[in-house]
């Protein structure tokens, strides 16, 4: 899809990969209307000449206030990229379940309402497409984030029944599967990060190619063992 004189809906565009994405969407020639939480980076982004909305979307207050926001525009795109870690040990703590619970919000519920509210306008359009992001380990958990990675699991598996039912329609859907990137979800964590730029770049790439899954950087290659031996990747990611 060529995103010139698109207008694009994209969660968590003031920081990280969604920040980057932004950038090189709007570069092209698209509106990008951003969502975000934090008022630094919100004031940030509107100094760079975005529409902002600020919204928590861990909560269905921050799910509303997009939406009435954007009612009545004809949004293009929409990108579901706003997401949240929660790690946690049950061998050293109890988890804390306020945590857990505003992960699957942020990471699944409001992507599952923000789609299901703006198909009606996508569907509208011309040709329209619903980017989500999960994650490498929306293939294969690590021990350390089991909500995380259950809300990234669950919102791939919620991706590929959705794409099976917009399949005839104008309506394309894409999953992005970012492997570990340079962010501030990821820091302190592991080393050999890809840069939020050049994995915003894969995924522009593959919204122009209509492709149906981005598996960006090394996401591939665990694609690739999966392939092979979906045992052996869970073996390899579970130490992650
Ligand atoms: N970084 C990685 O290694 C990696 C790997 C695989 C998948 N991903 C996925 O890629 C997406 C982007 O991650 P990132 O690394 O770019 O993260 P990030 O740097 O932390 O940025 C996340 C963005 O989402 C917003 N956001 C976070 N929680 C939110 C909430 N509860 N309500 C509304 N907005 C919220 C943030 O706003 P504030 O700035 O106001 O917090 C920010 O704009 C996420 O879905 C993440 O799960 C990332």
């Amino acid at each position: 899809m060529q995103v010139s004189g698109k207008t694009i809906l994209l969660t968590g565009g003031t920081d990280g990969i969604g920040r980057e994405l932004a950038g090189q969407l709007k570069a092209k020639g698209a509106t990008v209307i951003v969502t975000g939480r934090t008022p630094e980076r919100i004031a940030a982004a509107e100094a760079a000449g975005y529409e902002v909305i600020m919204a928590d979307l861990s909560s269905q207050a921050g799910v509303d206030a997009i939406l009435t926001a954007v009612k009545g525009r004809d949004i293009d795109i929409l990108i579901n990229n706003a997401g949240l870690g929660s790690d946690h040990d049950f061998r050293e703590a109890m988890p804390d379940l306020a945590d857990n619970d505003r992960c699957i919000a942020a990471n699944l519920k409001a992507p599952i309402h923000l789609i299901t509210n703006l198909m009606p306008v996508l569907k509208s359009r011309p040709v329209a497409m619903i980017v989500n992001v999960t994650s490498g380990l929306a293939i294969a958990p690590r021990a350390g984030g089991p909500i995380y990675c259950a809300t990234k699991a669950g919102l791939r598996s919620y991706t590929l029944a959705l794409r099976e039912q917009m399949k005839n329609s104008r309506v394309h859907v894409l999953e992005v599967l970012p492997p570990v990137v340079e962010t501030k979800l990821t820091a302190g964590r592991g080393s050999r990060k890809m840069s939020a730029q050049a994995c915003a770049a894969e995924i522009v790439q593959a919204i122009e190619a209509n492709a149906k899954e981005a598996n960006v950087g090394m996401t591939k290659i665990l694609r690739l063992v999966e392939s092979i031996s979906p045992a052996l990747a869970r073996k390899i990611m579970i130490r992650f």
